[in-house]
């Protein structure tokens, strides 16, 4: 099985053409709503990225999978991460899309804290969405598909603000996970939007090379002329990415 966890903030509608096409490829692929995202329920409680954690290893349970390929884009990496600091023997290979494994830097922590009250004051995210999409879409996606920018708005402001602020939270509290990747021997594909300003050259080297350290034979992807949502600027090149790793592993189906 192949799990695949989405970006902040929005919802498993970004992997839906990387489930279509994993899936009629003949992969068991599941696409979550992390807790509150997408129409489900919220979590509550002390926010952590490690309940979101906790939350798909009880998903594993109820789907009665032992062990799956974990993966996921930039706070879906986090969780990732996460899921290997709390449930490794549930993980097979992991997926690193758009994500970095450092911390926050204090100003950027206060910064989510500053936005997750602003969004709960508010009642949802328009005053902050459009400072969100320069940062989430690669210029090439901004300068030529205006339709794209509106999707991605659109699905950002579907987002339940009290899930957006408290993700806020738990990615503000969020530690490194340099060493937690280094203790991970299993495979992992590494990919990256080449316009991705949130998720840097030197951010994918730091991952790949902790990786490595720890044995883990490591595939490295760029995705080119799109930035940090690269599973909607190109579904198609991810799709192939995915499915071209895959095919190499034997136990992913
Ligand atoms: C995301 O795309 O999930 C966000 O950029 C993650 C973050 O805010 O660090």
């Amino acid at each position: 099985m192949v799990i695949l966890l989405h970006a902040f903030p929005m919802d498993s509608l970004l992997w839906s053409a990387q489930r279509r096409a994993l899936s009629a490829a003949g992969y068991r692929v599941v696409t979550p709503d992390l807790p509150g995202f997408g129409g489900s329920a919220r979590i509550g409680g002390p926010e952590s990225l490690d309940r979101y954690a906790d939350e798909l290893a009880h998903l594993m349970d109820h789907l009665t999978v032992d062990r799956a390929v974990v993966g996921g884009l930039s706070m879906g990496g986090y969780v990732t991460m996460a899921m290997l600091r709390r449930h490794p023997q549930r993980v097979s290979g992991i997926i690193l899309a758009d994500t970095k494994a450092a911390a926050d830097a204090p100003e950027a922590a206060r910064n989510r804290l500053a936005m997750a009250e602003q969004v709960v004051a508010a009642g949802g995210q328009q005053d902050v969405v459009d400072g969100m999409l320069v940062n989430l879409l690669g210029a090439t996606s901004h300068a030529q598909r205006p339709e794209l920018v509106a999707t991605v708005r659109r699905w950002i402001l579907a987002q339940d603000p009290l899930a957006v602020a408290w993700a806020q939270r738990a990615m503000a509290a969020r530690p490194d996970s340099l060493a937690t990747l280094a203790g991970f021997a299993g495979p992992a594909l590494v990919l990256r939007g080449s316009e991705d300003t949130l998720s840097t050259i030197p951010d994918v080297a730091a991952m790949t090379e902790a990786l490595r350290r720890g044995g883990s034979e490591v595939s490295e992807q760029d995705i080119g002329q799109v930035g940090h949502l690269s599973a909607v600027e190109d579904p198609a090149a991810v799709s192939a990415a995915l499915a071209g790793w895959l095919e190499e592993l034997p136990a992913a189906g």
